[in-house]
């Protein structure tokens, strides 16, 4: 609840003022019966019409001011609330933003996705519920009792015990129900993660026929969600019906034992109608907070589910005291680009095996290097660790000479234009793709870089062209476009270092050809890095390095390796460049 005792400090005016009005809207409300029991003890049993007159001008005012105060009051609250909603969405896209890949995923796209909008609304509405609702009730209480004791301190014990028997059920119950009214949050992530996966996986379950197996799934968590509320919806069922008996009870008393005292002549008939007013609002009021007091532990359980996300920092920071960028961009724009790999090695968070073993090489400006290797041998960990997506357990990584662990992380990643081996593509328009760095690209450039990653023909083909729509996650377009896509992406960058992760394994041999030559000549005093399966992609790179089981095994060209390397020999062999 840190993050919610941070925001009261800093707002505590708005919070005050909001608070204030309430109160006066309290005090207004509780002000009616008084004068209620006014106009009939000294205006209708008194026969005095001026007094009624009077009174009834009072209470109109009373009715403005209870309404101008509760406008004001809730303008207050909603401001608070909507603008701690705000702050932690900002906060928690920040920090999002600055946790590694790995962390991210500890926490699982869905619960982030239930965290950000669900448990930030329910924040939001029941901090309103609470100063609407709750906030007034004891106010509310104290003043009825107060103001019964002071028109009959018998009658007013009535009230009081009724108050403290509800209140005590309201206690009780939410005792009971809070073991489930916690485990709401926690269901509803499961239930969001299942119909994530149902809706992302929708063709695999389609082509596969398992359709009711996965509605079965879904059923079963959205099940489990409405036994546990169901469970706390049971338990809070008695409070209502409780409450309005013990209203029907509180009355036939009042009235009954009121009776008696105005026959005794020791209470006056306008005092009754008060004290049954002041009961009435009270336990009405108590009805609605006890309604929204069962969604508070709710409330309470999302704002630590925010906060957990906030307390997690980054495992890959920058180093402390570091100057500006534009200090170290000079630095490396001294001498032509450099790489080196320095017997790197790396592991991933918890496992126990070293995924990078001893890795060594160097790249330098227009040199095309290439990592070849079978699946799981290491190639895309080079890549992450390379944009410090990981950091490393040991070695060094070298740009320019420059430890990449004494660069700012930003100045790093300019450095490198990425294209990732999934490709993935935004949605909007084919253009924001390719302004995505580089926002002032003229269409000029754009069709030079769309040519360049073989992505002009099948764009010139589409009606909109450029500005044709790409629909979440790049569905509409097919795996070689999007890789086209997403090669285009990477080359509006201007970087140093392009580092391609099997971007070519969904283009035919022809466009995978022409697409290389082309790179050549853009990229000549670059370092390319090329990733990749077959040996057709890299056979005219400078220099290969083959990966074994997270080491390298062997370095050289295409031909050298073909001479040397047993495992690069077999590879050929499996694609049919070797007898
Ligand atoms: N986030 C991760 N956490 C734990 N282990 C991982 C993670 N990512 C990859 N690995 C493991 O690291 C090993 C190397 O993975 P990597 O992705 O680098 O292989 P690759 O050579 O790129 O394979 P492919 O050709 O299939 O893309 C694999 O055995 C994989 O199980
Ligand atoms: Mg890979």
């Amino acid at each position: 609840m840190k993050i919610l005792r941070t925001y009261i400090k800093e707002n505590i005016g708005i919070l005050s003022l909001g608070a204030l009005f309430l109160t006066l809207n309290t005090f207004a409300t509780l002000a009616i019966p008084f004068q209620i029991s006014n106009i009939i003890n000294l205006g209708i049993m008194k026969k005095d019409i001026d007094m009624v007159y009077s009174t009834s001008i009072k209470m109109v005012i009373i009715l403005i001011v209870g309404t101008a105060t509760g406008i004001i009051a809730n303008h207050f609250v909603a401001l608070f609330a909507t603008n701690f909603t705000k702050k932690n969405r900002k906060l928690l896209i920040r920090n999002l933003e600055s946790l590694t890949v790995d962390q991210v995923n500890d926490f699982g796209v869905a619960s982030l996705v239930t965290r950000m909008g669900n448990d930030n609304n329910n924040a939001q509405r029941l901090i309103v519920a609470f100063f609407q609702m709750i906030l007034p009730s004891p106010i509310m209480a104290v003043i009825s009792i107060f103001m019964t004791i002071k028109l009959s301190p018998t009658l007013a014990l009535i009230p009081l015990f009724t108050i403290l028997v509800f209140a005590l059920a309201i206690v009780l119950t939410l005792f009971k129900s809070l073991p489930y009214i916690l485990k709401v949050q926690k269901k509803l992530d499961r239930m969001t993660l299942v119909l994530r996966e149902r809706f992302i996986g929708a063709k695999i379950i389609r082509a596969f026929d398992n359709s009711k197996k996965e509605r079965d799934k879904f059923n079963d968590v959205a099940q489990e969600y409405t036994d546990n509320y169901i469970i706390i919806n049971k338990k809070f069922a008695l409070l209502s019906p409780m409450a309005f008996a013990l209203m029907s009870i509180v009355i036939t008393l009042i009235i009954f034992f009121g009776a008696m005292k105005v026959l005794n002549n020791t209470l006056e008939i306008g005092s009754i109608t008060a004290i049954v007013e002041y009961s009435l609002t009270t336990i009405a009021a108590l009805i609605m907070s006890s309604m929204v007091l069962v969604q508070m532990p709710k409330a309470v359980v999302s704002i630590e589910r925010i906060e957990e996300v906030l307390n997690v920092t980054s495992e890959i920071k920058d180093k402390e005291e570091l100057k500006d960028n534009s200090y170290y961009e000079d630095i490396l724009k001294q001498n032509p680009i450099s790489l080196t790999f320095d017997n790197v090695c790396f592991r991933y968070k918890g496992a126990e095996k070293q995924i990078l073993k001893n890795i060594s090489f160097s790249v330098k400006a227009g040199e095309r290097f290439a990592i070849v290797g079978a699946t799981g041998s290491g190639k895309s960990t080079i890549a992450k660790v390379l944009l410090r997506l990981n950091d490393i357990e040991s070695g060094r990584i070298l740009i320019n000479g420059v430890d990449a662990l004494d660069l700012p992380l930003n100045c790093l990643r300019n450095q490198i234009s990425y294209t990732p081996q999934k490709a993935y593509i935004f949605s909007g328009k084919i253009k924001d793709n390719f302004r995505f760095t580089n926002k002032n690209m003229t269409d000029e450039e754009m069709i030079k870089i769309a040519k360049i990653a073989q992505s002009y023909d099948f764009i010139d083909s589409l009606p909109d062209k450029f500005d044709s729509f790409v629909a979440q996650g790049g569905i509409n377009f097919s795996g070689g476009q999007k890789q086209r896509l997403s090669i285009a992406r990477a080359l509006s960058k201007d970087a140093n270092i392009y580092l391609f992760d099997d971007s070519f394994s969904a283009l035919d041999y022809a466009t995978d050809a022409k697409l290389r030559k082309e790179l050549k000549t853009f990229l000549k005093d670059k370092i390319t890095i090329i990733i990749a399966q077959r040996l057709n992609t890299i056979a005219d790179a400078d220099k290969i390095i083959v990966l074994k089981d997270s080491e390298i095994t062997g370095m050289g060209t295409h031909q050298e390796l073909l001479e040397s390397n047993q495992e690069y020999i077999e590879l050929a062999k499996s694609q049919g460049i070797l007898e």
